[in-house]
């Protein structure tokens, strides 16, 4: 089976340039001009931007999560990615408690396989960090899974302590993996909780006072020391605070190997929008919750310095009214009161276009920027390059045919995504993928769905020191 993608213009983090792409078995074959088109289908991409399809880093499928499940599934979650232009995506995968880190991850392999429709893998959450636990870290390497995550945050629930935390880093480097982390201070979360409800104060608004910017940077600088103690490398997830940006700058600056993400609702969304009348801010409730104005505009700040590294989603969707007939439980189990909304946003569909039409459409970053914070950087980061994240000879056929004429209004009743609310609902975007393919397999064509389950595959990903 062989395809030849002709005349658009491909882009990548290093390159733009006006070349054909000749597909074969799902890989690239050959970059160039002039292919002969014989037994080959033929895509005319005049006018179009062929960009590497999106990797998203951080995403939360089907995860028991407050009381209740994710509301997208291996499925529903792949299919509203492809749309979105995301080709290929990185799941946490969850500890149980009393359980070993190898059984978390085939559960979690056990859940995707024969739903996937776009290729995925994984990362580890460590949420039982015995000596047992902190010895296997090693092994997870021969489930294809190199990169783990710890919580400072979720006290009771998921939290680890500075001491594991060190221990979970130093392991891990020892063996030439990733650890990441979510850097909220659960302690202080947990007493303002307390105080917040005894005061009665139950709005949704209160949700951000609970997870205020110090209690996300102080966690962040916390995280940055512990590279410069421990000497290994970290990764940050959802960065939503100004300060949490300058602590990762300034250790960037001491030369650590401290790495940044951040979410594309905290280049839109503040914390007015948790703060609305009735129990409309629940849909806004993650953590850490989108914060000021100055937050944003350091994120943005932090995208342009290249303090940030990648652009994710977090997308962990919950109904807003799960009340309703095959729907799991949602947002109104918060109803009482914020502490019992569950955290997350949906937005794995979103986070493409959205962030071309904010940062490339307005001159703020470069296409080839857009590539590489979508998908050469987390692919670079987690261990998934060059077989993903960029347009290359031997690379997976993983494309985005991207329109940037096209106009589209994001809208709950029209997006893909297992979710009864859209964070960007009634905004209009210049620039949407029109065609988009896996392993040279189209699996978007227009409104069309191609896709199958079943067709998307687990990618073990390798080691810092089998890449090097
Ligand atoms: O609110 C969020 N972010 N939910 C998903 C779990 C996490 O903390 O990443
Ligand atoms: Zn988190
Ligand atoms: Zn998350």
């Amino acid at each position: 089976m062989k395809t030849i993608i002709k005349n658009g213009k491909v882009i990548t983090a290093g390159d733009t340039i006006f070349q054909d792409i000749l597909i074969e078995d799902g890989i690239i074959k050959a970059l160039g001009k002039n292919f002969s088109e014989e037994g080959c289908e033929v895509i005319d991409a005049e006018g179009t931007y062929i960009l590497p399809g999106g990797i998203d880093p951080h995403t939360h499928l089907e995860m028991p999560f407050g009381g209740t499940v994710s509301s997208d599934d291996f499925y529903t979650g792949h299919k509203a990615a492809a749309f979105g232009g995301t080709t290929c995506h990185i799941d946490f995968a969850l500890q149980t408690k009393g359980d070993s880190l190898t059984n978390g991850i085939r559960t979690w392999k056990e859940k995707a396989k024969d739903k996937a429709a776009i290729d995925y893998s994984f990362h580890i959450a460590v949420t039982d960090p015995t000596e047992e636990t902190i010895e296997e870290i090693p092994a997870i390497v021969k489930e294809g899974v190199t990169s783990l995550k710890v919580f400072l945050a979720y006290k009771g629930v998921f939290q680890v302590d500075d001491t594991a935390f060190m221990q979970t880093m130093t392991k891990a480097a020892e063996n030439g993996m990733l650890t990441m982390v979510h850097a909220e201070n659960g302690d202080a979360i947990a007493l303002k909780t307390k105080e917040l409800l005894e005061e009665g104060k139950t709005d949704m608004k209160y949700h951000s006072e609970a997870h205020c910017e110090a209690i996300e940077a102080e966690a962040i600088n916390r995280a940055v020391s512990f590279v410069e103690i421990t000497k290994a490398p970290l990764y940050i997830v959802h960065i939503a605070s100004g300060n949490g940006v300058e602590a990762v700058r300034k250790g960037r600056r001491k030369g650590l190997p401290v790495m940044g993400e951040t979410c594309i609702q905290y280049l839109y969304i503040t914390d007015d929008a948790l703060d609305q009348p009735g129990f409309e801010g629940a849909k806004y409730i993650c953590s850490p919750p989108p914060k000021k104005e100055e937050d944003k505009k350091a994120i943005w700040e932090g995208l342009t310095d290249k303090t940030i590294q990648t652009m994710a989603t977090d997308h962990c969707p919950f109904w807003f009214d799960g009340t309703k007939e095959g729907r799991t439980p949602g947002k109104e189990l918060g109803k009482g009161s914020w502490d019992k909304v569950p955290n997350g946003v949906p937005g794995i569909e979103d986070r493409y276009p959205l962030l071309w039409d904010g940062a490339v459409n307005t001159g703020i970053i470069t296409p080839n920027r857009f590539v590489e914070l979508t998908s050469t950087n987390p692919a670079k980061i987690f261990g998934l390059y060059p077989k993903k994240g960029t347009i290359a000879v031997g690379s997976d056929a993983d494309i985005v045919i991207f329109d940037p004429e096209k106009k589209h209004t994001i809208e709950a009743s029209t997006h893909h995504m297992n979710v009864d609310y859209n964070l960007y609902e009634g905004m209009t975007v210049t620039g949407w993928p029109q065609k988009v393919m896996v392993r040279g397999k189209l699996l978007v064509d227009g409104d069309d769905w191609l896709g199958e389950a079943g067709f998307g595959e687990f990618v073990a990903r390798k080691t810092e020191n089998e890449i090097l």
